[in-house]
């Protein structure tokens, strides 16, 4: 691929006018440092403004949480790869486009995670121009009710069955060592070959909108069925949610549909019901959990009704709940998937069906009145024990007693007694206030991935190089999660090379000016004063946060020695909090 040279694309971030470019697609007005109108994306219909551009050179949209610099979003509003962006932008601004040919140098830097979508985003068009080529693929799509709208939505292609991908990124200029890195193709004693062949081909993006993977489905009956690009730099399936980026923005308002594949989730978010996702061939498990939770309180697993999918249903529901979610449990009719369901029946019964959907306790306990005859005496202890067992699983004060009385009043039993004997199962694990809702709610704020003291503390630490001293000194470290523990990293890194203007800087970083558009919206006048016990404060939390997980990793852990391990941990975490709060 053609590759700039970072100088160059600098040059071309500051030649743009981000103002200029925006107000092409959304009217903006002008308040204090920045402008602001209606989000522009076409996938976010908004009434009130919650877009905003900076200057400077960044946006953030409060609604659907897209942001960066010029370069990032003519890419999202113009759908264009990277190199076609800086292109465009080059074009636009009078600068003659001058490609580095020496590659390397300054570039290796950042074009691996860069290079690989940049890979998987050129994959995807070339299987989609095959696909629209390909009549018994676009036959095969329309007769399973998915058309040209959907086709483009999810960026469907078809992977060819002699192959041709290979030479088609070779002849873009990509390399083959990314190409291999990008699991698109393989090699075997010297010859290269494409990974996909034969197959219908389903992008698979993260919530930024980066192609990280796909998925194939073969179009007959051989196996495997379908596919997937196996793990890499990019690609990590236990933390993935397909079609997560399509239906984030609306789940403020309504709980995360999860279903089993890459059909159901297209043929239901076609349908309208937005908020579908799926795992990718692999099970729910703790992280996706923790991602959910970010954008949503309320889930419906919605699985196949044989007995697998109800295993799965009950195995998630456990998950989900111990990350604080409110479960329902959606079974469908026996020989239905969502996808034939609501083929079949229409979206109408589809929503029926979901609004029927019960609290996963609520259908964990119908099971067992179904399984066990209530008026006969052995059947109704064994009924009690393993009912005892689930409520004993319920973290809530309020849900725990109102299972109580509920099993009490359908066995007929005195409630002393059925309390006593969940008690005896599993002990009681405490109430935490802020689940007492009953689920339906919409959660406030629909995103809070990060805690409004580390964006303060972050914005803070890009304020200036003095701020950043101030913090270190404080006993300040990388102490930030996720995307923004990266940015703290560049920061680090930008302040030892002797950055002077750390905003500016971060807006040529087109990976991590997204993050460091959402700081630019936050205030951060910190006395110098307070900064250590901010600091301190940061500390506990993170403290706090290992805690629980110490905490949760002694239930699970069998081992004595083991155990021992983690306690001294658990004490030594104990301690230093402590210290923390007394200000040691
Ligand atoms: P299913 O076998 O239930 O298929 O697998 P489906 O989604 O109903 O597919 P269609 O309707 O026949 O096209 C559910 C999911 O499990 C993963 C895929 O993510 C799939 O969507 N899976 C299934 C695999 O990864 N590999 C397989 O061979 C089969
Ligand atoms: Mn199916």
């Amino acid at each position: 691929m053609p590759y700039f040279t970072q100088e160059f694309i600098n040059k071309v971030i500051d030649s743009s006018d981000i103002v200029r470019i925006v107000s092409r697609h959304t009217t903006l007005t002008r308040k204090g440092q920045r402008y602001w109108g209606l989000c522009p994306f076409p996938d976010h219909n908004e009434k009130t403004p919650s877009f905003s551009v900076k200057p400077e050179g960044v946006y953030y949209c409060f609604g659907c949480e897209k942001g960066g610099n010029v370069v990032n979003f003519v890419m999202e509003m113009n759908r264009l790869t990277f190199t076609e962006a800086i292109e465009f932008l080059a074009n636009e601004a009078n600068i003659p486009l001058e490609y580095d040919t020496s590659r390397g140098g300054s570039q290796e830097r950042h074009s691996s995670k860069k290079t690989i979508y940049e890979i998987n985003r050129n994959a995807a068009n070339y299987y989609y121009t095959n696909l629209m080529k390909t009549p018994a693929a676009l036959k095969y799509l329309s007769e399973r009710g998915i058309g040209a709208s959907a086709v483009k939505t999810f960026g469907l292609g078809y992977s060819l069955p002699e192959g041709g991908l290979y030479a088609h990124l070779r002849d873009k200029g990509f390399r083959k060592e990314d190409m291999l890195e990008a699991s698109l193709v393989r090699e075997n004693s010297g010859r290269v070959y494409d990974y996909f062949r034969g197959r219908i081909m389903y992008p698979i993006l993260d919530v930024n909108n980066n192609i990280v993977g796909f998925g194939g489905r073969v179009m007959d009956k051989s196996e495997p069925k379908y596919l997937n690009s196996p793990e890499n730099s990019v690609f990590y399936k236990r933390s993935m949610l397909y079609n997560l980026n399509r239906a984030k923005s609306a789940l403020s308002s309504n709980p995360m549909i999860i279903v089993e594949g890459y059909m159901d989730v297209i043929s239901l978010y076609d349908k309208g019901i937005k908020t579908v996702c799926a795992t990718l061939g692999t099970a729910l498990g703790e992280k996706h959990a923790s991602i959910i939770k970010r954008y949503t309180d309320n889930v419906i697993l919605c699985y196949d009704g044989d007995s697998p999918g109800k295993k799965a249903a009950l195995r998630g529901s456990s998950i989900l709940e111990n990350e604080g979610l409110n479960v329902k449990v959606l079974l469908l009719p026996d020989d239905h998937d969502p996808d034939s369901y609501i083929r079949a029946y229409g979206t109408k019964a589809f929503i029926d069906r979901v609004a029927e959907a019960k609290y996963a306790t609520d259908f964990k306990l119908d099971e067992l009145f179904l399984k066990y005859d209530v008026s006969d005496v052995n059947d109704r202890a064994r009924l009690l024990s393993e009912a005892a067992e689930t409520v004993s699983q319920v973290r809530d004060e309020v849900k725990w007693d109102y299972y109580a009385q509920q099993l009490s009043q359908r066995t007929d039993t005195p409630l002393s007694t059925v309390r006593n004997l969940i008690y005896t199962k599993g002990g009681r694990s405490t109430a935490s206030p802020e689940n007492l809702a009953s689920g339906s709610a919409p959660k406030e704020n629909p995103s809070p991935a990060y805690s409004a003291k580390e964006l303060t503390m972050l914005r803070y630490i890009m304020d200036s190089r003095d701020n950043y001293l101030r913090f270190t000194e404080a006993g300040g470290a990388n102490f930030f999660t996720g995307e923004m523990a990266d940015l703290y990293e560049e920061m680090e890194k930008l302040y030892a090379q002797g950055c002077v203007d750390m905003e500016k800087e971060l807006i040529y970083n087109t990976e991590l000016v997204r993050q460091a558009a959402l700081l630019s919206t936050v205030e951060a006048d910190i006395p110098a004063g307070d900064v250590p016990r901010y600091v301190n404060s940061l500390l506990a939390d993170m403290y706090g946060e290992k805690l629980r997980q110490i905490k949760k990793q002694i239930d699970d852990v069998n081992s004595t020695k083991d155990k021992t391990v983690l306690i001294q941990e658990q004490r030594y975490l104990k301690q230093k909090l402590i210290e923390l709060k007394s200000g040691v």
